[in-house]
């Protein structure tokens, strides 16, 4: 090939492939799966606002993406998070019913506490009223509204905190005030 039709080659080649570019990148903005975390994007914003309905600012903001991060879109995701904020929340129960009443049975304690742990009726209404169905990033084929992803997430927010803080009393606090409170629903994305 000549020089001159090398050139022209390499233009032709470039016309015909920045269209492409422009649609792949516009693509890739839309997409679950953008990876990239621009300051202005809408899951950033989302990370914003749930801090402001749970009052609590976070040292590192990666915490909590990690935690609004489901196990079917990356690798780095809430599943651990949510194993820890599960056992905070137990915790913060029993200290709670045995600061009330130090002589509760364990029946009664071990029930208060599986009442607090059930999916359906206690963190899937939490994670809901918080709207998290709508920041957490799931897969495009997961349902983010399943009371298993919205659980997750919600449970992850503690252990995310937790470990912000370095101990666990913030994440119980906070616990309550989201769970008994008029916490907000979360900015429609
Ligand atoms: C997602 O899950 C919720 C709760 O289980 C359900 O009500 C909804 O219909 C599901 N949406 C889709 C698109 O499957």
């Amino acid at each position: 090939m000549h020089f001159r039709e090398f050139v022209s080659f390499v233009f032709l080649a470039f016309a015909i492939y920045s269209p492409f570019q422009v649609l792949v990148q516009a693509h890739s903005t839309n997409s679950r799966y953008d990876h990239t975390f621009e300051p202005s994007s809408p899951f950033l914003a989302a990370l914003k606002t749930l801090q402001e309905q749970i009052d609590y600012k976070f040292e590192s903001i990666s915490l909590l993406r990690r935690a609004m991060t489901h196990p079917s879109y990356s690798e780095e995701n809430n599943r651990a998070l949510s194993v820890l904020g599960a056992s905070l929340i137990e915790t913060s129960v029993a200290l709670r019913s045995l600061g009330k009443d130090i002589d509760i049975s364990a029946k009664d304690l071990n029930r208060q506490i599986s009442e607090i742990s059930k999916v359906e009726s206690s963190c899937f209404i939490d994670g809901m009223r918080l709207g998290l169905e709508k920041v957490v990033r799931v897969s495009p084929k997961t349902n983010s509204s399943t009371p298993a992803v919205v659980c997750g997430a919600f449970r992850a927010i503690f252990g995310a905190i937790a470990i912000d803080v370095g101990k666990s009393d913030d994440a119980g606090g906070i616990f309550w005030t989201v769970h008994g409170g008029d916490v907000g629903r979360a900015l429609a994305l």
